[in-house]
């Protein structure tokens, strides 16, 4: 197998965020600077497992693994460097050649099928020739007017790569059939469809066209909307195919990710027209399932990205039942959820056009009601209030209701509401409260404990106290394993660093091992002609517990001051240290050769003692340097 070039590792490594790929395996939550979740590596019930997207590296304060991007790969999926290379720029969508793995390594790799690779290609060919058709061509006027009618900026037509397929059999099919393209795959892609007598043809005719990508930004589908007042469904979609599930897709996940996490939340709606509208208002994280309910894999991609999901589906009564459902489902997964309920029967996208992204925006951030709040509302909707029984089964729905909650203020704030309500006063409530809250616990304790995202813990807030891959390590806050550390930590971050304090240290060792081995493989790294950097460093060793200590020096914060005054300070924390270990271990020496009536050795070493003590004294540091122990 050919190596691959170096070169290409580093573009690899540069265009990849490590968070985004771990992302896949691992949910993170971002917390401060760095992204935290339970670490795959050992079995924790509270995060440890920390990532750092600015140093584009992991670390587990629990069990001490760390590394980049690449590690994590070959640790978690048990792959060679390689084929770990080849997986992060499969899942990053990087177009770079890279040798062929050999067959034995290839079936590690989940790799695309040369199939499915295919039907990807020709959907973005597709793509390209439907958006040409819609905004340069005399055929898709209409259509682009249907659109800016609709209120579509270009730039929403550009950012969506919305197209428009003109009202033909064969605009694809002689596109295709041009290029050589084979067009039994893309019938099976679900591009062209196969009449009854063999004759091939265009599946989308006369209709707007909406790239859909799949959770990995892979162009997979179509959905095309009917504009004029032509029979049919309003929209049509891909079929099934190899590529296109509809249970596993969500309209923008793959491009919302980014916003998602940095909201830590996912707006979810019901049409994808609702997902361009929002983000015209400036909300990025919006998700919509493709015309279906949403499935246990719609829950899995969501709880990958975010633990709280804000719900915005159309205000008519079947959005309302849609919500319910959905977020029933979201709760039961441990997803914290609002609900937006919008007035009169509108869809984002219409509440958008009506009032405006402003509007919006701000309903989105104020005005959305809890869970509790929209099941009460849910509940009393389907009740007649005038009729009595009717009242006392939807006091008693809503007190069951506000039983699950845990927290007593809000379970105050409903009991008040329901009471000003229905004119029954709090204490009645609350006795009636009780019974619903034993009969929860009665259900509750036949249900298995699951997983509970919900309890996420931060890490602890100094990451110095866990520094745990220095086992042993007695005196690890002592100023010396401080020193040492920042200055390591300086020596991989800044090349400047290295060559001022490689030229302080002159021959001075680290006392911590770990470090010395750090230091030599260095040394080498620079030689090399590598540039700093701490990810690239992981790669250069292979020791699987360097590259950990790598990990763990990168996650603690570096101190304000780096001059080469800072340095030498440490270095002379680091050699007082060694002078003092050194006293130590002479007085030992001395105990020792008593013990032994080795009077001369002890006088010799009682001699070496008083020496290396007025060393100490004189801050002559150095003395203890010319021979190792
Ligand atoms: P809606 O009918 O609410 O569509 O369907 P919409 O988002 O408001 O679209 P506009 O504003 O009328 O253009 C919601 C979702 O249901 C699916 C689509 O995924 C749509 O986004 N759907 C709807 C279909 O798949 N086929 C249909 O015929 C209608
Ligand atoms: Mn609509």
């Amino acid at each position: 197998m050919r190596r691959i070039p170096e070169e290409t590792i580093d573009r690899i490594r540069n265009q990849t965020d490590i968070v985004d790929i771990i992302g896949h395996y691992v949910q993170l939550k971002k917390q401060g600077r760095n992204y935290i979740g339970l670490c795959p590596f050992h079995g924790e019930k509270t995060p440890s497992f920390s990532v750092s997207p600015e140093k584009q590296i992991f670390h587990c304060f629990g069990c001490g693994k760390g590394g980049n991007v690449f590690s994590f790969l070959m640790e978690h999926d048990h792959l060679t460097f390689t084929e770990a290379v080849h997986k992060v720029a499969e899942l990053s969508h990087l177009d770079v050649e890279l040798p062929q793995l050999a067959s034995d390594d290839s079936a590690a790799v989940p790799k695309e099928t040369s199939e499915t690779h295919k039907m990807i290609e020709m959907h973005q060919l597709a793509a390209k020739l439907y958006h040409y058709l819609l905004l340069e061509t005399e055929e898709g006027l209409e259509a682009l007017n249907y659109l800016k009618e609709r209120g579509m900026s270009e730039e929403l037509i550009q950012t969506f790569q919305i197209g428009f397929a003109p009202n033909h059999h064969a605009t694809i099919t002689s596109f295709f059939e041009k290029r050589d393209l084979d067009l039994h795959l893309a019938v099976a892609a679900g591009l062209l469809s196969e009449r009854d007598n063999g004759d091939i043809v265009d599946r989308f005719r006369n209709r707007i066209m909406f790239p859909i990508t799949d959770d990995r930004g892979q162009l997979v589908g179509f959905s095309g909307r009917l504009y004029n007042q032509e029979e049919g469904p309003k929209y049509l979609n891909s079929p099934e195919t190899p590529i296109f599930n509809k249970r596993k897709l969500l309209y923008h996940f793959s491009e919302g990710r980014q916003s998602i996490r940095k909201y830590e939340e996912v707006l979810l709606l019901e049409g994808f027209m609702d997902v361009i509208s929002v983000s015209e208002a400036g909300l990025l994280n919006g998700i919509a399932s493709m015309g279906t309910s949403l499935t246990e894999e719609h829950i899995g991609l969501i709880k990958r990205v975010a633990n709280r999901a804000v719900i915005c589906y159309d205000g008519d009564s079947a959005g309302i039942e849609a919500a319910f459902k959905a977020g029933s489902l979201l709760a039961q997964a441990k997803i914290e959820i609002y609900v937006l309920s919008l007035p009169s029967g509108k869809d984002p996208d219409e509440y958008i056009r009506t009032y405006g992204a402003d509007k919006f925006q701000t309903f989105y951030t104020h005005e959305r009601q809890t869970w509790t709040a929209f099941k009460l509302y849910y509940l009393s909707r389907k009740r007649n209030m005038a009729n009595d029984t009717e009242r006392l089964a939807y006091i008693d729905e809503a007190l069951f209701e506000i039983g699950k909650i845990d927290q007593a203020v809000e379970r105050e704030l409903y009991l008040k509401q329901l009471s000003d309500e229905f004119d029954i006063t709090i204490p009645t409530l609350k006795e009636q409260l009780q019974r619903a809250v034993q009969e929860l616990s009665r259900q509750k304790s036949r249900v298995t404990e699951s997983h509970d995202f919900s309890n996420m813990l931060p890490p602890p807030d100094e990451s110095f106290d866990d520094f745990q891959t220095m086992p042993k390590e007695k005196g690890r806050r002592e100023a010396h394993f401080v020193a040492e550390q920042h200055l390591m930590k300086a020596m991989i971050e800044n090349q400047d660093a290295f060559s001022q304090i490689h030229q302080l240290l002159e021959s001075s060792r680290f006392y911590n091992d770990d470090f010395q081995a750090l230091y030599t493989h260095l040394i080498a790294y620079y030689l090399d002609g590598n540039e700093a950097s701490a990810s690239r460093f992981m790669d250069y060793l292979t020791d699987m517990r360097l590259k950990n200590v790598v990990s763990s020096l990168e996650m603690i914060e570096s101190p304000e001051e780096q001059t080469m005054e800072a340095y030498s300070d440490y270095i002379l924390s680091m050699k007082k240290y060694r002078l003092e270990i050194k006293i130590k271990q002479k007085e030992q020496e001395v105990h020792e050769k008593m013990r032994l009536q080795d009077h001369e050795g002890a006088i010799k070493a009682s001699t070496e003692v008083i020496l290396l003590r007025k060393s100490l004294a004189n801050k002559d540091y150095d003395f203890a340097d010319d021979e190792t122990f």
